[in-house]
């Protein structure tokens, strides 16, 4: 991706982060940041530790982690998707890209989140090697990959058939130990707060993976 298309995807978070909530939720009827938390809960039975939510956005993601009692540390590109994740109990927020040098140690984190990112993900193997540094041994992480649609031209996301996606998963590194599939987001509806008519209406699924890390 060019920097300026970097650019235009954090101005147009920042453009509807103080509606994203209510309308991911209400409108969009999205639900990958219950999902894979919930999921997550489930296959580590402990009830306290330490969350990595890469692509934080407002926190919406993060919400079941405060609720169960870990510490979480967010990290998102878009200024205006962090101003709102401040209102949330983040033991630390950073306002980077997840594709940089992540400014959290390695070997340190329970559990790792990329929820409703990988759209927007230039290099998921790179990405899938950071996670795997970030992670103590046996540590976790949840992940959605939008299944493949013909949406990747017309919107200008990436797009996968999950059987694609998991060839960048280093079976050395990490076991698959889950997978579901889930309704992912709908764009046509992103015109009506946005302003804008005639963007084209895709639906996104999602093929959601939980890794464990090797001891
Ligand atoms: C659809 S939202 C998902 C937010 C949150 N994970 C959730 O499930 O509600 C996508 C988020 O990814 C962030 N994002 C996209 N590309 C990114 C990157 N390279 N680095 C950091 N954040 C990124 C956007 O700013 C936005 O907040």
């Amino acid at each position: 991706m060019t920097s300026d298309s970097q650019d235009s995807r954090k101005e147009f978070f920042s453009k509807i982060a103080s509606q994203y909530d209510k309308y991911a939720i209400e409108r969009l009827g999205y639900e990958a940041h219950i999902k894979v938390p919930a999921k997550l809960l489930e296959l580590r039975n402990k009830r306290e530790g330490l969350v990595l939510d890469l692509a934080c956005g407002t926190g919406l993601g993060s919400l079941l982690f405060f609720e169960s009692g870990f510490d979480v540390i967010g990290i998102d590109f878009s200024p205006g998707m962090i101003e709102v994740a401040r209102s949330h109990p983040y033991k630390q927020h950073y306002c980077q890209s997840i594709e940089e040098e992540l400014p959290v140690e390695d070997r340190s984190f329970d559990i790792v989140t990329a929820i409703g990112v990988w759209e927007f993900v230039e290099d998921p193997p790179r990405l899938l090697e950071k996670i795997w540094e970030k992670l103590i041994d046996g540590g976790l992480c949840g992940l959605t990959i939008p299944k493949q649609s013909d949406a990747e031209n017309e919107l200008g996301i990436h797009t996968y058939s999950p059987e694609r996606f998991i060839q960048f998963v280093d079976k050395r590194r990490f076991d698959i130990v889950d997978e579901i599939d889930f309704y992912g987001w709908e764009s046509g509806h992103l015109g009506e707060v946005l302003g804008e008519t005639g963007l084209p209406h895709h639906r996104i699924d999602y093929h959601a993976l939980f890794l464990r890390k090797h001891k």
